[in-house]
């Protein structure tokens, strides 16, 4: 049987501090289902779809799948529209979820989360720490940065930061 993880988030977008989780979790276990997740308290800029092609492209961009890959690991792109993460997780057969990060507050919102998942079905939380190069990204920082005329190139793939200057086009635009 392989060793599967899930590493389940928002993604919105997905940044290179996700994308080096993403890798690294890949050198842990034989197969990582990077997982679109709605999260209700927060109103996505990208549709699921859209957050799903932007990982696609971005795995692409860093060599992290197809025939160039530079892991090891079989990468996977879904998503949970609905229903809890560890029934995804039984469903692919995954005993492990991956998160990543990168302060102490990160922490504290994600233990509980990690808590209540091993209390439904056994399913254990692997914690990876930032690198600290990525330690002041986030999918909403590069956001604001976008919609401000800001550069996020340092911080995303170069297909998701063409994303974000055509979001922040259409957003100017609208408003
Ligand atoms: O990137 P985010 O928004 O911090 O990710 C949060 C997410 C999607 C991982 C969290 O909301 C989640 O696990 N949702 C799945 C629903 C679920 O199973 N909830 C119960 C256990 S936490």
């Amino acid at each position: 049987m392989p060793s599967i993880a899930v590493y389940p988030g928002s993604f919105d977008p997905i940044t290179l501090g996700h994308l080096d989780i993403a890798a690294r979790a890949a050198n842990l276990f034989e197969e990582v289902h990077i997982l679109v997740v709605h999260n209700p308290s927060k109103a996505p800029r990208f549709s699921s779809e859209e957050r799903v092609e932007l990982i696609r492209a971005s795995l692409a961009e860093m060599k992290l799948d197809g025939p160039a890959k530079t892991v090891s690991a079989k990468i996977m792109v879904d998503t949970l529209d609905g229903g809890l993460l560890v029934n995804y997780c039984k469903m692919v057969g995954a005993t492990a979820l991956v998160k990543g990060f990168r302060t102490s507050v990160d922490l504290d919102y994600e233990l509980p989360m990690a808590q209540v998942n091993r209390d439904l079905a056994g399913v254990e939380t692997v914690f990876i720490p930032a690198d600290p190069i990525h330690g002041h990204v986030s999918s909403s920082l590069v956001k604001q940065v976008a919609d401000l005329g800001g550069d996020v190139t340092k911080y995303v793939s170069e297909a998701t930061a063409r994303a974000l200057t055509s979001s922040a086009a259409n957003r100017k635009a609208q408003a």
